[in-house]
């Protein structure tokens, strides 16, 4: 078995596409991701990818940034807003866990601050089951406390959620509640289609664990990664500061261009089904493991231009070239959150009114436009319980220095 590098933007749109390659990131992160739709493939992807696609169209996703969340935003923000100061790497997780949850159809009856922090405990922990390839502890022990958490999720949150859509279902069969009355998540469509789609009870509870985790810490990370590129921004170009601070077109992009920098995840990776030419002339054999360098990728001086390893917000792009480069995939497992998490690109026929900004640009908005500055005393960590780079703490303040 060879481990075959991708470093072209054409070659990693050709693995990316190719039905003989099939997903190879998440094999250590089973626990959770066993048969999740990131990790299937061929028909099975296909059918419950079909089922997927019905939530994730742009209609629910204005919907969503129109209507939901901008309270959920702001209950999330405003505590820490009165506080004078919020670490991000927290504000970011609990903030984009209570978008996601929303998309999951992950309930919190109760309403409380203590389960809020229960579930984010248990995100926290399916984070760290889905990554254990990078995990720097005990993994054997933290595979079975996901799986004891898992179950606990389940308990909690999960059965209740069930219960409480089956009978709405029922209560619509009978034509005594509205479509519009059905709660538009992950979860409903599943069990709506149980007879079409089946899935067991461990394959649903995966299902909606990895659409906790793959909505809020996607997000989450990149939230607190465009905060500090806009911070080292403005050091060197002052002449910025009232754009970042005002112009929600200017948020957006250095969103666009954190995620193309910093993708998510920094590769990608796919087994080989069967022996594979790409039109470049790579020759990859059966059993092969095929890796996108993301980072290698996004950086490509023909698509972005020479100073590519630079972060610019102001970075015009050639036609036809995505800001975000290939951070979000392409192909049949094409991030199914794209739009919602990053919005759309802001054009001529672009109004702010009407415009798609996507979760993470509207949290990065929220908090420029409360003032969000470095904490002067204190400075951020990067998180060393993993061999990924991210942030273990960030704090800010809400005071901006003029
Ligand atoms: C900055 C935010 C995000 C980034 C960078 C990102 C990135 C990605 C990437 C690279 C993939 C494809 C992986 C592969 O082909 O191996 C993917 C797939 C996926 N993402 Fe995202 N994602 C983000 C946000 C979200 C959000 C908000 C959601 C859910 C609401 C989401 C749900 C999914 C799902 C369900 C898949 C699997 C699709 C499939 O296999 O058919 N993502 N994402």
């Amino acid at each position: 078995m060879a481990e075959i590098l991708i470093t072209t933007p054409a070659d990693a749109r050709e693995v990316y596409r190719h039905k003989q390659l099939r997903q190879a990131l998440y094999d250590a992160g089973e626990v959770v991701m066993e048969d999740v739709l990131i990790n299937l493939h061929g028909d099975d992807h296909r059918q419950r990818r079909r089922l997927e696609n019905r939530l994730f169209r742009r209609d629910t996703f204005y919907e969503y940034e129109r209507e939901m969340f901008p309270e959920i935003i702001q209950e999330t923000v405003d505590p820490y807003i009165e506080k004078g100061g919020a670490e991000l790497v927290d504000f970011g997780h609990q903030l984009m866990m209570n978008l996601a949850a929303l998309t999951a159809g992950v309930d919190r009856p109760l309403g409380t601050y203590e389960e809020t922090s229960r579930l984010y405990d248990y995100l926290t922990t399916f984070i760290e089951g889905a990554t254990l390839a990078f995990h720097t502890g005990d993994v054997e022990a933290k595979r079975q406390e996901v799986q004891e958490k898992l179950e606990a999720f389940d308990r909690e949150f999960l059965e209740p959620g069930i219960i409480l859509r089956e009978e709405m279902l029922k209560r619509f069969e009978k034509g005594e509640i509205e479509e519009e009355e059905l709660p538009r998540d992950v979860l409903l469509v599943l069990l709506r289609n149980q007879d079409k789609v089946p899935m067991n009870r461990e394959s649903l509870r995966r299902e909606i664990a990895f659409y906790l985790l793959a909505g809020a810490h996607t997000s989450a990370t990149a939230l607190t990664r465009v905060i500090h590129n806009i911070f080292k921004w403005l050091e060197k170009h002052p002449e910025d500061e009232e754009r970042a601070y005002s112009d929600k077109v200017f948020l957006q992009k250095a969103t666009h261009e954190t995620i193309r920098l910093q993708p998510s995840s920094p590769t990608s990776a796919r087994w080989a089904n069967e022996d594979v030419e790409l039109t470049s002339g790579i020759k990859i054999s059966k059993g092969d493991k095929v890796i996108i360098d993301l980072e290698t990728v996004n950086r490509d001086k023909a698509s972005f231009g020479d100073d590519a390893e630079d972060f610019n917000p102001k970075r015009e792009l050639p036609q036809g070239v995505q800001p975000w480069g290939l951070s979000f995939g392409q192909g049949m497992h094409a991030c199914i959150g794209q739009d919602l998490a990053a919005g759309l690109v802001f054009d001529t026929d672009s109004t702010e009114e009407d415009h798609l900004f996507g979760l993470v640009p509207v949290a990065v908005q929220t908090l420029f436009l409360n003032g969000c500055s470095p904490d002067p005393d204190n400075p951020p960590e990067m998180d060393d319980s993993t061999t990924r780079p991210y942030f273990g703490k960030y704090p800010v303040v809400f005071k901006r220095e003029t």
